[in-house]
Formats: structure tokens, C-alpha cells, sequence
């Protein structure tokens, strides 16, 4: 099982981000680690529930700083924080109706998402929100 690791590497440069993100981080640990150990499905939901809850948070808080600080890429960015809202949504869904989820490839690809996109356009949003004087 592969974990998300936060190190100085991962910081965007934006204070309350990184915090964000490390809480992200964690969350979905839990998650991979819990589906591993065969967490009982209860438990399972919560913590997708609570990921959800928190991703939507982070991005709100994402989403906040480039409208208030008119960041170019804004649309773009927000379009694929959509997208993850709605994956998170649907599993949370499918695993409330009892539906059958494939818990680990539902994981798997939640962690891709997160590094790909903290690596990629949150580091640039993060180099933008300090020429903005944001830290
Ligand atoms: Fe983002
Ligand atoms: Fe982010």
C-alpha cells in the first residue's frame, strides 16, 4: 500500500495551504490504511465522509484566494476541483446505498489526483499567491 507523504518538497509556499494540505494527507492515509486493514464498512464511510467533508474545505479555501486575488488560471483550477468533489461525492453515495465500491482503486486514484494536482497546479497557484504577497 503506498502512502502520501508531506515533506518541504510538497510546500506550495503558502502557509495555510500546506497546513490544509497535511490534513488531507492524513485523511486519506486513514482511508488507504483502513481499506487495507478491512476496516468495516461503517468506519469506511466515515472516513470518506470526512475526506469529503475536508476536500471541500481545502478548496474553498483554494477557490477564495484566486477569486479575491483574480489568479488567471482560476477557472481551470476550480473545474478540477469539481471533478474530485464529484468522484468523492459519488463514493460516498454508492457506499451509503450499499452499492458495491472497489475501495481500492477508489483510493488508489483519490492519492494520484491529490499528488499530481499539489504537485502540479497548487504549486503554481502557491508561486502566484506570493508574488500577491500571500505566504
Ligand atoms: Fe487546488
Ligand atoms: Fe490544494
Amino acid at each position: 500500500m503506498t502512502l502520501l507523504q508531506w515533506n518541504h518538497a510538497s510546500s506550495v509556499g503558502v502557509q495555510i495551504l500546506d497546513q490544509q494540505h497535511g490534513v488531507l494527507i492524513d485523511t486519506l492515509n486513514a482511508l488507504s490504511v483502513g481499506v487495507a486493514g478491512g476496516l468495516p464498512a461503517n468506519e469506511v464511510r466515515e472516513l470518506i465522509a470526512r475526506l469529503l467533508e475536508y476536500t471541500k474545505r481545502h478548496f474553498q479555501t483554494e477557490n477564495f484566494l484566486m477569486e479575491k486575488y483574480e489568479y488567471p488560471g482560476c477557472a481551470e483550477h476550480k473545474l478540477e476541483h469539481e471533478r474530485l468533489v464529484v468522484q468523492i461525492a459519488d463514493a460516498a453515495r454508492a457506499m451509503q446505498m450499499g452499492e458495491p465500491v472497489h475501495l481500492r482503486t477508489m483510493t488508489g486514484y483519490i492519492r494520484q489526483w491529490f499528488s499530481t494536482h499539489m504537485e502540479g497546479v497548487d504549486h503554481e497557484l502557491g508561486s502566484w499567491l506570493n508574488t500577491q504577497g500571500v505566504e
